[in-house]
């Protein structure tokens, strides 16, 4: 059995800590998402997929169930065979896994910022399917997607499902489509995008009964106690979302309960009661939106599956 390969992409230029200080100071207060990741926040996210109100993940496992047979074909038709699979943000690489019958691909490359995470699931991901050339990349794409040289020049499948996109605010939305178009060298971009929805469901979504999702925003605090020093205490802070229709996206923040300092190596920031942290922007796209944005991005030709409902999309954007 081969063993997977692992490349290390260069550090990015502003060290994480120094990241987290700057949002931390900044006015008003905002982190990054992607700082929800630690080993307890995937864990967190996991279980949020799993909750009742949390459509996107079932209703995308949905559409690929409902039409795989036509989707399989479409990707085989834009990629051509013996294809790169190339894994944005593949986590526990479960979603890729599940179709790797259909588009049968000669490489998987599995991207994520998470590279120990990363590490532990592609040995058990070899072990089941040991003739596969597994590579993995670990790297923060948010800003870049900076795929190492050596894995680019064949047609690619770029797959980023989930609607991790969403987070991405449209413009750099745009940037990202547009380095992944690049990156496909001619193949094409398989991606999950969540659609506008009714307020109510949307809003359940990121504010579940068993508060999962509140426990997942207020890890961030505790990430950020071992990644910069603070001095959170996540008992003096309340989870906060709500769908803001003109962006069209859920804003997720944590809001102080009570006035407050937060402490950390070279720095302080106080918090009056009552004021918050941004920390999520998920965005929301209207039918045809996203479609009208992989244009703009350069790709010829956009292929569109959706559930009865319409609540989610799984678009191919080739050429
Ligand atoms: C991983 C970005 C797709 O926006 O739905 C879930 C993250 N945040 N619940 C999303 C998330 C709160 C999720 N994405």
């Amino acid at each position: 059995m081969r063993n997977p390969r692992f490349i290390d992409c260069p550090r990015p230029a502003l060290a994480p800590a120094l990241e987290a200080a700057a949002g931390l100071a900044a006015q008003p207060a905002r982190l990054p998402p992607k700082f929800f990741y630690d080993a307890l926040g995937s864990r967190l996210f996991d279980a949020i997929t799993e909750l009742p109100e949390y459509y996107p993940t079932r209703t995308e496992a949905a559409i690929f169930a409902a039409h795989r047979g036509a989707i399989t074909a479409a990707v085989r038709g834009a990629v051509g065979g013996a294809m790169t699979l190339v894994d944005l943000g593949a986590g526990s690489c479960c979603k890729a896994e599940s179709l790797f019958d259909a588009f049968a691909p000669a490489r998987y490359v599995a991207v994520d910022i998470s590279a120990a995470y990363l590490r532990d699931t592609l040995q058990r991901l070899q072990q089941r399917h040991p003739a596969l050339d597994i590579v993995g990349v670990g790297l923060d794409f948010s800003s870049q997607l900076a795929l190492p040289a050596e894995l680019l020049g064949a047609p690619a499948l770029l797959f980023y499902p989930g609607s991790s996109i969403g987070n991405f605010a449209p413009a750099d939305a745009l940037r990202l489509l547009r380095e992944a178009r690049a990156a496909a060298g001619g193949g094409a971009l398989l991606i999950g995008v969540d659609q506008v929805k009714p307020v109510e469901t949307l809003q359940a979504a990121y504010d579940d009964a068993l508060g999962v999702t509140a426990a997942f925003n207020l890890n961030l605090l505790l990430h950020l106690n071992r990644l910069l020093g603070t001095d959170f205490d996540a008992h003096d802070w309340r989870h906060v979302s709500f769908f803001e229709p003109r962006a069209s996206r859920i804003e997720m923040h944590l809001e102080a309960r009570r006035a407050l300092a937060v402490r950390w190596p070279g720095g302080e920031r106080r918090f009056a009661a009552g004021e918050r942290i941004h920390t999520e922007d998920s965005y929301k796209w209207r039918h045809g939106e996203f479609e009208a944005l992989l244009r703009q991005a350069g790709f010829a030709s956009v292929r569109a599956w959706r559930d009865d409902a319409g609540w989610f999309a799984v678009l191919l954007a080739s050429g």
